[in-house]
This record gives C-alpha cells, structure tokens and sequence, in this order.
C-alpha cells in the first residue's frame, strides 16, 4: 500500500530534536523524501542517516534568510521539487515580564516568528519554482492560543504565528497558487523542550507531574501525536484545510 505521503518532498526546520525529529520519521515512514533542516548541523546529521535513503541533512538557521534561500534552492535542485515545508524550530524563555530582557524578547521572535516568515515566504517560491501543489505547516503552540504567565515572548511570537498563518493562506488562495499553510498548536510534549521548563524547578519528575495535571487528558503528549497531525496536513487527506488551526492538546484550552 502506498504511503499517506508517497512522493512528496518535504522539509522540516529544527528536525535535530523532538518534535522535528519526531515529524521528519514520519513522514518519510509514509513515503516522502524529506529534507532535515537545524541550526544543530552534527544533530541533525546523525538524526537524517537514522532515516536511510530518504533523508538528507542541511544546516539551516531559520533566522537567516541567506540560509533559506540557499537550502530552498539545493533541496529543489537535490529532489527536484517541494511539496511540504514544516516550519518547526522554536525556543522559550520562561520568564516574566518584568524579568524578560529586550534581547530575550528579540531572540524569541527572531526563531519563533522571523522564522516562520521566512520558511512561509521560502517555501512559497521554491514550491512555485516546482510547480507543487504544496503544504506549509507552521507549529504554533497552545500558548499561541491562550496567555502563560511565564512565557509572554513565547506566547506572543506563537500568537503571531497562528495570524501570519491565515495571511499566507489567503494569499495563496487568492492567487490561485494551491498552496495550502496551516498551524499547529500542540500541549506540552515530550521533547527536550519539556524537560527544560519540566527542570526549572529542580526536581524533573514533579515538574512534568505538574505539567501533565494542566492536560485534562491527564498527562504529557508524545512526539508522533503531533508527527501525526504533521502528517495529515502534509498529505491530500487535508486539500479542504487552509488557515487553519489545529489543536492538539488533550483538552487544554476547552477549559
Ligand atoms: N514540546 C512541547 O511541549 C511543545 C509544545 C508546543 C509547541 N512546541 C513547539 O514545537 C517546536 C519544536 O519544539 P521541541 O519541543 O521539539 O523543541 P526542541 O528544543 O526539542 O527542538 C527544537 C529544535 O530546533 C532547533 N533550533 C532552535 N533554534 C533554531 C534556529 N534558529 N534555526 C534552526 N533550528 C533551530 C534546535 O537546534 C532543536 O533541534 C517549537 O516551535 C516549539 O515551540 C513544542
């Protein structure tokens, strides 16, 4: 049986880790050639030639358009087109507004929502430049949705991403381009992510504890719940979808 993905291309930003990591082994599990994409060369490496044949790696630091514009160009020129571009890589301060620097403040912009302006704007011409019917999917995050007391530059960069979402997918609408961008919002998964501010009081274990009582689900998601999610949006399963916001969090913000 063919794959949900079968012969696409895709490339996933931040794939060194967690849930890039986590959503590169499935789509090539279901059939596309993915290029792995993180500022984290070695990493990302080592995770591209865990995956075989289908998996190659770029260094890519998504704050650098000189990177996407040279990494758009070689993985079109290496796999010859671009159906999927998942614009994954993301950091956090936890800290309050009255102790987050201006630094901070730009630094968690500049990857969480530079970044996706310009995978999104990336994606669009190398995706054009193939003539795919592509899919752009930009994880945002629960907080995104709803306000965390402790990540206000995070929340407002994952906000913004979920608006700039909606202008690119209108955008490509209306010309006509059938280029389809849509965000995700995950809860808390398992990733190193989550074991940082899981540790941030000392003790990891009643960190995560804490963590997962905030799910209503009642505990913390794995990395494939989301890699499924990726998916989906990455295949024609989801053609109707675009603009839109897919929340998968066990719960969290119905409350
Ligand atoms: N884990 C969660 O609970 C959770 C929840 C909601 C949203 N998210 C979002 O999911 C995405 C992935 O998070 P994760 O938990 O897998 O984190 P992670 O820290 O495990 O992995 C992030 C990866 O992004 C890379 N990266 C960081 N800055 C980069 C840059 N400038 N250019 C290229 N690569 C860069 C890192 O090297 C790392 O490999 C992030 O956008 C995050 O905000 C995570």
């Amino acid at each position: 049986m063919a794959g949900r993905v079968e012969g696409k291309v895709a490339l996933v930003t931040g794939a060194a880790s967690g849930l890039g990591k986590a959503a590169a082994a499935m789509l090539v599990r279901e059939g596309a050639r993915v290029a792995l994409t993180d500022r984290n060369e070695a990493g990302v490496r080592e995770v591209a030639a865990s995956l075989g044949e289908s998996a190659r790696a770029w260094a890519l630091d998504v704050t650098k358009e000189p990177d996407w514009a040279r990494v758009v160009d070689e993985v079109v020129a290496t796999f010859g087109r671009l159906d999927v571009v998942v614009n994954n890589a993301g950091i956090g301060v936890s800290k309050d507004i009255e102790s987050l620097s201006l630094e901070e403040w730009r630094l968690v912009h500049a990857v969480n929502l530079d970044g996706v302006f310009l995978g999104c704007k990336h994606a669009i011409r190398g995706m054009r430049q193939s003539g795919a019917k592509g899919s752009i999917i930009n994880i945002s995050s629960v907080a995104g949705l709803v306000g965390v007391d402790t990540l206000p530059a995070y929340c407002s960069s994952k906000a913004g991403v979920r608006l700039l979402t909606k202008s690119v997918a209108l955008h490509c609408a209306r010309k006509g381009y059938g280029i389809r961008c849509n965000s995700v919002h995950p809860t808390f998964i398992e990733t190193p992510m989550v074991d940082d501010l899981a540790s941030l009081t000392g003790d990891m274990a009643a960190g995560k504890a804490r963590l997962a009582r905030m799910i209503p689900l009642g505990r913390i998601g794995e990395p494939d719940d989301i890699a499924y999610a990726v998916l989906y949006l990455a295949s024609d399963e989801s053609k109707l979808m675009t603009g839109s916001e897919l929340v998968v969090d066990g719960g969290t913000t119905a409350m």
